[in-house]
């Protein structure tokens, strides 16, 4: 039997972070992330500076990835490549540039669906993970999406639910954007919650379907919420800036929660996962894990490296499709909207 290994290069460019990894045999060698701090003073990400900074990055990003990963071009067997949803100046620089190395070295070329990899990332092989069984459940909750996945095979998954307008991740961005903290404000709202009374403020849940999310309406509560109380005192969001946002995400997670156990009751699948930057939230990591021991499910979060947009999660994903023998032709396009059954 060959004991040949396989590397697979993952290249991730779809909205404003560069990433290159080199996965061999589904673990992670390297995972390098370039982050795009131009957007900050936007407030949100600003997409033609994004695809010129992913030209800037990905040359470096991926040499990077390859060195630290203590190998050489020559070494990989194929490079695998966000194909989309994400924004189309974006993506087409990783993958016109995932084309043209595959071509290069003369090795396959896997396109890569961004909403199907961040699920992925739970069987990317680590000391200790924990790698979860057909079928399970994934609540995928990035700046982009915010869906409930029916994972029936590492390819065959079926959205059981999802967001009719925002994203939480937009919840948690605009929410921010609103206590004029700057963007990307769901890690901050995170941090200063810790110290803050997430029952101090209440702020109106969204009555949709029981599987569906609405985050605009919450969003406009809060704004007004806010207007009315700075109108009263200049100085409310100073002053309680901790407590608004304890209660902000203490809202957000709750309506999480109560999805996903509806999700779990309709399908009884107990095997329930987090994907997507919002994962990384400490809270719904928390409350995850608390699931555990009050409800009898078995839960997956992700490593905190794994959560927000990275590349590790792409070429885990190139890997299985490597397995499989499933290669894209070098006439494959990017493409912005992708549903997560797609690819
Ligand atoms: O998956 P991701 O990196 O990019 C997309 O594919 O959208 O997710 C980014 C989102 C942003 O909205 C960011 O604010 C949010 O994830 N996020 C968080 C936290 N870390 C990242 N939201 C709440 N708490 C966090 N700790
Ligand atoms: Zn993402």
């Amino acid at each position: 039997m060959s004991t040949k290994k396989t590397y697979i290069l993952g290249i991730e460019s779809s909205c404003d972070d560069t990433s290159a990894s080199i996965v061999c045999d589904g673990k992670v060698l390297s995972n390098i992330v370039a982050n795009q701090e131009v957007h900050a003073k936007y407030g949100g990400v600003v997409p033609e500076l994004a695809s010129r900074a992913h030209q800037q990055n990905i040359v470096p990003v991926v040499q990077q990835a390859i060195e630290q990963a203590g190998i050489t071009k020559k070494d990989l067997n194929a490079v695998a490549f966000t194909r989309g949803p994400g924004l189309m100046g974006s993506l087409l620089v990783g993958t016109s540039f995932a084309k043209s190395l595959a071509l290069g070295l003369n090795i396959p070329l896997i396109d890569v669906n961004h909403m199907q990899a961040h699920i992925l990332a739970h069987f990317i092989k680590e000391e200790n993970s924990k790698i979860p069984p057909f079928p399970f459940l994934c609540l995928t909750i990035s700046g982009g999406h915010t869906q409930i996945v029916k994972i029936t095979d590492h390819f065959d998954m079926e959205i059981l639910g999802e967001t009719i307008d925002d994203a939480v991740g937009e919840a948690f961005d605009k929410s921010a954007k609103i206590l004029g903290l700057p963007y990307p404000g769901g890690p901050l709202i995170d941090k200063y919650a810790q110290h803050g009374n997430p029952k101090a403020f209440k702020f109106t849940k969204p009555k949709v379907g029981d599987l569906k999310f609405s985050f605009s309406g919450l969003k406009t509560g809060i704004l007004y919420f806010i207007q009315r109380s700075v109108k009263e005192n200049p100085d409310f969001i100073k002053e309680n800036l901790y407590d608004i946002c304890a209660s902000i995400q203490y809202t957000i997670i709750e309506i999480l929660m109560e999805k996903i156990k509806n999700a779990v009751k309709h399908t009884e699948i107990k095997h329930v996962a987090i994907a997507g930057g919002v994962s990384a939230n400490s809270e719904i990591r928390k409350r995850l894990q608390l699931a555990e021991k009050h409800w009898g499910w078995t839960t997956y979060i992700p490593k905190f490296e794994y959560t927000t947009d990275n590349a590790a999660m792409i070429a885990i994903s190139g890997y299985l499709k490597y397995l499989k023998k499933e290669y894209s032709d070098v006439s494959v396009t990017a493409k912005a909207r992708l549903k997560v059954s797609e690819l």
